[in-house]
């Protein structure tokens, strides 16, 4: 096997492996983590402090979609190049579902890098100043106003992560049809 062709197993073997976990842990996260934690809310607000404080969960699976979206990116232009240019890439089937796909994909890395992000980190202060709150209340803020907050907050991370999800099934689409088209 030449060697260009290694270089390029290479970043298909990171490419999906990295998809892979992306997808699955958004998708762990909708389906099973989220629901479980409202199911016996409070009991489940310090097991999510763990996991998206301690843990920096969302950080970690924005830093895999990163590496999905590097390789997806390498491996992009080398199909554009092999087909002669962006625009023949775009005059066949398979480039329109690997661009599809791609597109979707990028759009729900932003959802989590601009949405999802500075949601959970907001959250996250409420809590710390929830916990805190023991002492005098600060005359700049009602003692009542981050509780108050915190439900908006975790209904917006929830459709954040469903919006993520819906991205990247049509990725997920996309990817798996493309050289059937
Ligand atoms: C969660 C996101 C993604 C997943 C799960 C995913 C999954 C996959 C899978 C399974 C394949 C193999 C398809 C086949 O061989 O028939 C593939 C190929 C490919 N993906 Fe993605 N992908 C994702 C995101 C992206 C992104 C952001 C790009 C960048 C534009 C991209 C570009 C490509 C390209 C160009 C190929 C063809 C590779 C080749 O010709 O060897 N993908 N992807």
């Amino acid at each position: 096997m030449i060697a260009a062709q290694w270089f390029f197993i290479v970043f298909r073997i990171l490419h999906i492996g990295a998809g892979v976990a992306w997808v699955g842990s958004v998708f762990f996260l909708v389906m099973f983590v989220q629901p479980s934690a409202a199911a016996i809310a409070p009991a489940g607000a310090p097991f999510m402090a763990e996991l998206l404080g301690a843990r920096r969960l969302v950080d970690r699976i924005l830093i895999i979609a990163s590496v999905t979206i590097v390789a997806g990116l390498i491996l992009y232009l080398r199909d554009m190049n092999d087909a002669g240019g962006f625009g023949d890439f775009l005059g066949t089937n398979y480039g329109v579902a690997m661009t599809i796909g791609g597109v979707t994909a990028i759009a729900a890395f932003l959802v989590g890098l601009f949405g999802t992000r500075p949601a959970v980190q907001r959250l996250l202060a409420l809590g710390r100043e929830i916990a805190s709150s023991e002492g005098p209340p600060s005359p700049d803020l009602p003692a009542e106003v981050p509780t108050l907050q915190v439900p908006a907050l975790q209904d917006l991370t929830k459709i954040l992560a469903r919006i993520s999800l819906g991205l990247l099934g049509i990725t997920i689409i996309a990817m798996a049809t493309a050289r059937y088209w």
